[in-house]
This record gives C-alpha cells, structure tokens and sequence, in this order.
C-alpha cells in the first residue's frame, strides 16, 4: 500500500508541473496566466506568436503524462504491484495538470497530459486520439473543441477498436472515462463561448474572460 500510494504522489507531482508557466518564464514570455483564456496550456502559450514556446509546453505536458503512466508500469513490474494501479497513476497524472499544487492548484485543462498519457498507455490509441483533434482542428480552427472530441471518442476507440490491437483493461477504460469528463468539465467555458460563437480560433487573440 505504501509503494502505491507512493507512486500515486509521485505521479501527481509530476503532472504537477506547469510547462507553460515554466517555458515561459525560461524564455522570457508573459505569464500565460495573464492574458488570452488565462490558461497555463500550449494553445494559450500559442496567443502570444511565439510557436516554439508553444511546442515546448506541447511537448513538456505530453511527456508528464508518459513518463508517469511509463514509471508506473516499471514499479508495478518491479514490486509486482496490483495492476490497476497503472489506470489510477494515468488519472493521478492528469490530476496534477489540472489542479497543481505549485500553482495553488489552478492548473491548465489537460488536453497535452492526457495525450502524452493515452500515447504510453497504447500507442495506437494515442494516435487514434491525435488523429481525432487534428481532424477537427483543421476542420474547425478551435483547439478546445478538437480537444473535446477527442477527449469523447478516446474511451470509445478503446472499448470498441480493441481486438488485435490491445487487451481490453478495466482500470484503463474507468481511467480513460474520468480523465474524458474531467477534461470536458475545464472546458465548460469554452463550450459556452464556442455555442456563443465567441470562441477564438487556433494562432487567434481573444480577451481574459
Ligand atoms: O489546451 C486547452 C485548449 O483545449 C483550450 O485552451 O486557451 O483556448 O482555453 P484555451
């Protein structure tokens, strides 16, 4: 119980971690708290032109979720640990994103963390999920609701497009499912401004709200 609880903590502080706020200031930008949607995420990074910051705080984000989702796999191998811990470290992850602790927990929306979770989970899911915002996002020029998509389809690619691909998995499916609604939930606001049609556009500016 204490190695689990151990990895759990361990996970959350990595998901911790704001890669926007931190990119940012290493790079001498504003805090991305300050302006655009206020979010610490790439997509607000993005607002501020500067698009390798925005790939950095991409790609920090993504590998939180890889790493923890990877080192609770190795820990449940090593201490031969329950297996479902590997769904609650994928959930424990994108916790840490959402409400961080270093930020007084009002952390970004998850979009990168679970990604980087679902790629280490089962790469092929992970592609099947970034397929889906990129589809929707050259579609419809909105990152948020791209990210809804693919946040509503992910668990729906995993039960039904198992088979051959991968073994069907309780703990990751329940985990899939919560990280999905979680990740819908910090997009309420967005959801509001996109049926207002006042959502801003990928590369656009948009006031605080
Ligand atoms: O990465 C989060 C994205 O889906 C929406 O971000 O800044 O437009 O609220 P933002």
């Amino acid at each position: 119980a204490l190695a689990g609880s151990g990895l759990l903590l361990l996970a959350y502080l990595i998901g911790s971690l704001p890669f926007a706020v931190i990119v940012s200031q290493a790079m001498g930008l504003a805090d991305p708290r300050s302006y655009g949607s206020g979010n610490p995420g790439a997509t607000n990074v993005l607002r501020t032109g500067n698009k390798l910051a925005a790939a950095l705080t991409l790609l920090g984000d993504a590998a939180k979720g890889v790493l923890a989702v990877c080192l609770a796999r190795w820990a449940i191998d090593t201490w031969q640990l329950p297996s479902v811990l590997l769904g609650a470290c994928a959930v424990a992850v994108f916790l840490g994103h959402l409400f961080p602790v270093f930020l007084k927990f009002k952390g970004g929306k998850g979009v990168a963390t679970a990604l980087g979770v679902v790629l280490a989970l089962q790469p092929w899911l992970g592609v099947a999920c970034a397929a889906t915002w990129l589809i929707v996002a050259r579609a419809s020029g909105y990152s948020s609701l791209a990210a809804i998509a693919a946040a509503v389809f992910t668990p729906l690619y995993y039960i039904f497009g198992g088979g051959a691909a991968w073994r069907f998995d309780g703990a990751i499916c329940f985990a899939l499912v919560v990280i999905a609604l979680l990740l819908c939930v910090r997009h309420r606001a967005n959801i509001e401004r996109l049926l207002q049609g006042k959502e801003s556009r990928i590369g656009g500016k948009r006031k605080k709200s």
